[in-house]
């Protein structure tokens, strides 16, 4: 069905699809990776673990399918508030990723960046990033971008604070202040809005993720929790993505 629908026709060159409505930035809230743990009796950093390991998977689905942008929601600025255990084994998944995935990223033409407040992750974690980002800046296919200590809140009270410290230095008027004027001082800065949110585990809510830019996305929730999520669930998303209507406000 979903062949039909839009994966019509191979790129030649790259073998990504072409045809069809297919959303140029997903954004996945990564969800259920405790309960994933406790139906299993494990411990609940063992669902992180596992949770690591569709990333991967979902990272070269959604270069397969030609996403442009995947953002992924890895750690929120509330999520310190986890047991100190919990919170330094998610610090740690970052490095184990991208010291073990790498190499395969740049290969893939992966570009990966964050968002969120980096100054307050511990060093190792910075590190394993700066030289995951800096290594694949030339890249050109796919924009992986973390989410890491990022709250919606917190990245709008930021630009808020400096636009009006740029007025107050007069380089700023306030009749200037429009939308795109705004986007400018978000940490999203140059990417296009998600046209797609996804969150697992039946949770149905944001979460303090992307409360801007999420304005006009489409949301697909699904029950299964994170570590299971599939390939196959990227594309039934992307499928029903396809199906919708979009209006932006107009009929
Ligand atoms: C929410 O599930 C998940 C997180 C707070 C962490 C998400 C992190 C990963 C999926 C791994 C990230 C990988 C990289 C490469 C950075 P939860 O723990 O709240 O699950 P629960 O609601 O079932 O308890």
């Amino acid at each position: 069905m979903l062949d039909k629908l839009f994966f019509k026709r191979k790129n030649p060159e790259n073998n990504t699809l072409l045809e069809g409505n297919i959303p140029s930035h997903v954004a996945i809230i990564m969800d259920g990776n405790g309960r994933w743990a406790r139906k299993r009796a494990l411990p609940r950093i063992a669902g992180h673990h596992e949770g690591m390991k569709t990333v991967r998977k979902i990272v070269k689905e959604a270069n397969k399918i030609g996403i442009n942008v995947l953002t992924l929601y890895a750690f929120s600025t509330e999520n310190w508030k986890r047991p100190r255990d919990e919170v330094d084994f998610l610090m740690k998944l970052p490095g184990e990723f991208l010291n073990t995935f790498l190499p395969d990223l740049i290969k893939e033409n992966v570009q990966v960046r964050i968002m969120g407040k980096k100054e307050l992750l511990p060093m190792h974690t910075i590190k394993a990033v700066d030289e995951a980002i800096k290594k694949t800046e030339n890249n050109t296919g796919l924009i992986l971008n973390f989410a890491l200590n990022y709250g919606s809140r917190d990245e709008i009270t930021g630009a808020v604070k400096t636009i009006a410290s740029e007025i107050k230095k007069g380089n700023l008027d306030p009749s200037q202040i429009d939308e795109s004027l705004i986007e400018s001082y978000l940490m999203t800065q140059g990417l296009s809005d998600p046209d797609l949110l996804i969150r697992t585990s039946g949770e149905v809510r944001l979460s303090n993720f992307m409360l801007w830019q999420l304005a006009y996305s489409e949301f697909w929730f699904t029950e299964v929790f994170w570590p299971d999520f599939s390939e196959e669930h990227l594309r039934e998303a992307v499928s029903q993505f396809a199906q919708r209507g979009r209006r932006y406000g107009g009929v």
